[in-house]
Order: C-alpha cells, then structure tokens, then sequence
C-alpha cells in the first residue's frame, strides 16, 4: 500500500510517501523559520500564506523522490488538527482534491497521534500497551496507548508547552528562533546547578505539567542581572534546560510506575533534545523501562509520522468524507 501525507499544522510544510506503513519512500519538509524568525515566533497568517505557496511543489518533490507517480496512490493521509485553521486548511484542502481526483481514500489524522507513530518507523517500534510523552511547541502531553488508537490522557501542561518555553527562554535571552535548538547549544557552555529553579508540585497531585513558572523565573533573572554576561546567559540556558527535563522525566517515569507501563515513547519536537533523550534513556533503564525515541528528525514535525499514523487507521478501515475540515481543537483523548 503507497500512501501519501501531507502536514501543514503549524510553520512546516511537509509530504511523505510510505510504501506499507514503514518504509519511508521520502519525507520531504519545508521549513517555514526564516519567514517567522523576524518577530520571534509563528505569525499564523504569514504561515497559511507560505503554506499556500509551497504546498504544491513540496508534494511533487516527495513523488519524485519516491518515484511514484499520482496514480500508483492508495491513499492519502493528513493532518486535521490540532493546529493553526489557516494552516491546516491548506493541508486539508490539498489532500481532498488529490483524493477526489485519483479517487483513492483520505484519512485524517491527529498530529499527536502523527508523533507517536513516528516511533513504528523505526527498527525498533513499541508494543502496546505504552506510555508516549508528547513534547512539542503546542503540547505536553503524557498518553497511555493501551491498545492501537485507544488513548487515556495521563497528564499535560497546565500552562506553556515545553517547546514553548524553550521558545520563550531563547528570546528572553536574545538567542534567536526556533529557540529549542540554540538553547541546548548555549547550554553546553554553561553550569546546569548555577541558577536554582524550584521543581513544581500540584497539591492535587496530578501528574501535569507547568513550564510558566521557570519562564517567569528566567524573565526575572534577566531583568535583575541585565546585562547578562555569555557565561550568565549560557549558565540561565543550562539551567533552565535542566529544569524542564528534570520535570519532564520524572513526571513519565512515575506515571509509568503508576500505570505498570513497561515501554516508553519520547516524540515531538523537543524530544529532539541531546540532554532530554540521555536522562530519559538513563532514568528509564534504570527503572527497567524500554525507551523508544525517534531520531531527532522524525521528532520534530514532519509528513512521514502523519503517513504512518494515516496508513494505520486506513489498513483499519477508516475512511474520511470530502467534507473533511481543519479542527484547529482537535484531541487525542
Ligand atoms: O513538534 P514540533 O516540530 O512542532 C509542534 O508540533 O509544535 O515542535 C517544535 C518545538 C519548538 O518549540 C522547538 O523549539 C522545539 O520543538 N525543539 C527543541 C529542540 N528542537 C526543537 N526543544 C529543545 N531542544 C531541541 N533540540
Ligand atoms: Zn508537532
């Protein structure tokens, strides 16, 4: 089965052709950061309007580097939501007609269930039933898969996504965009103990999440210390980077306690994180835990995790109507 998947959720513009659900034929993504790197973050609108005018060209380079051609189709996935409306409508809109013209199903599929498959494309998939932590610039989320596409909602942020704080953290420190990737290169230089940042506990005691607190916490730093020397800003960048993954792996190991879960998944684009994938995979083993992590590229956002997300839910019959629209709010569970 040859299926092609298009992602348009946020600020990437992607397509992917898997041949069976595993084989990634080609993965193809557009990124859209120097469009958005002048104000810092995502502008939705500037996003829809480059969604628009790559989307074409993005899906014929996936078929030509797959070398599949429109008619040897047998479906196609995408993305639905959640998201941005502008973007996925461009998405949406170009799976449909593709659908439509080479009469073939459409399927559309959740992002975060998008990120999560991107663990069955590699040697290595899970098994069910395991726990998947979802870190990305819209989400935390902790899910116990219990079985395919039964998910239970375990935990999530109760206010910034992790990938949102790094984002945050890197302009406060006048790192650049996406922050992500340059806070953890600035925080090779610096001392992850100089700046104490308290660990946050919800008297519920729910296993969630809070990143707005480190955040406020690096903003007051800042205006406090200002101007910061390269060691103070590689040492705020350290620290924080330890701070969330210090929460973010101790919240999963003990949900996976909780639940009696045995297997792991770390996806989403902060899981593309060098110190984050090493204190998991350490803590993890450590507790007997098998860790599945994508490589960095199929963490971050991409068509080939959506594709095989799709090409699940085709092989188990689902079919999505022409009348499929964006659902910016759309949940897992
Ligand atoms: O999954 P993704 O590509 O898009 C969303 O679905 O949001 O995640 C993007 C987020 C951004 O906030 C980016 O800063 C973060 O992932 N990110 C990282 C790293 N690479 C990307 N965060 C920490 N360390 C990284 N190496
Ligand atoms: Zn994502």
């Amino acid at each position: 089965m040859i299926v092609l998947g298009i992602e348009s959720s946020c600020d990437e513009t992607a397509a992917a052709v898997l041949a069976d659900g595993r084989r990634v034929l080609s993965n193809v993504v557009a990124s859209q950061d120097d469009v958005h790197r002048p104000y810092g973050g995502v502008v939705p609108e500037l996003a829809s309007r480059r969604h628009l005018e790559v989307i074409v060209p993005v899906v014929e380079r996936a078929l030509a580097e797959a070398g599949v051609r429109l008619s040897d189709l047998d479906g196609v996935a995408v993305t639905q939501g959640p998201g941005l409306v502008g973007s996925l409508l461009v998405g949406t809109s170009m799976a449909k007609s593709l659908a439509y013209v080479q009469g073939v199903p459409l399927v559309g599929v959740n992002h975060l269930e998008g990120h999560i498959y991107a663990a069955f494309l590699t040697d290595d998939p899970p098994a069910f039933p395991f726990l998947a932590l979802v870190v990305s610039g819209g989400h935390t989320a902790l899910y116990h898969a219990r079985a395919p596409h039964v998910y239970a909602l375990v935990g999530q942020t109760r206010d910034d996504a992790a990938g949102e704080a790094f984002d945050k953290v890197a302009k406060l420190l006048g790192l650049g965009f996406p922050g992500g990737p340059i806070v953890q290169r600035t925080a090779e230089r610096g001392d992850p103990t100089a700046i104490a940042f308290p660990p946050v506990r919800f008297t519920d005691g729910a296993r969630d999440f809070s990143f707005s607190g480190v955040k406020t916490a690096v903003s007051l730093y800042v205006k406090r210390h200002a101007p910061l020397s390269d060691t103070q800003v590689a040492d705020v960048a350290a620290s924080f980077q330890a701070a969330v993954v210090r929460a973010l792996v101790r919240r999963t190991l003990e949900a996976a306690r909780d639940l009696d879960v045995h297997r792991v998944v770390l996806t989403g684009g902060v899981a593309a994180n060098g110190p984050l994938r090493a204190a998991l995979a350490a803590q993890a083993a450590a507790q007997g835990l098998t860790l599945h992590v994508p490589p960095p590229r199929l963490c971050t956002d991409n068509a080939a995790m959506i594709t095989a997300a799709g090409d699940a839910r085709l092989a188990a019959g689902q079919r999505a109507p022409l009348t499929l629209n964006a659902a910016p709010d759309l949940v897992l569970a």
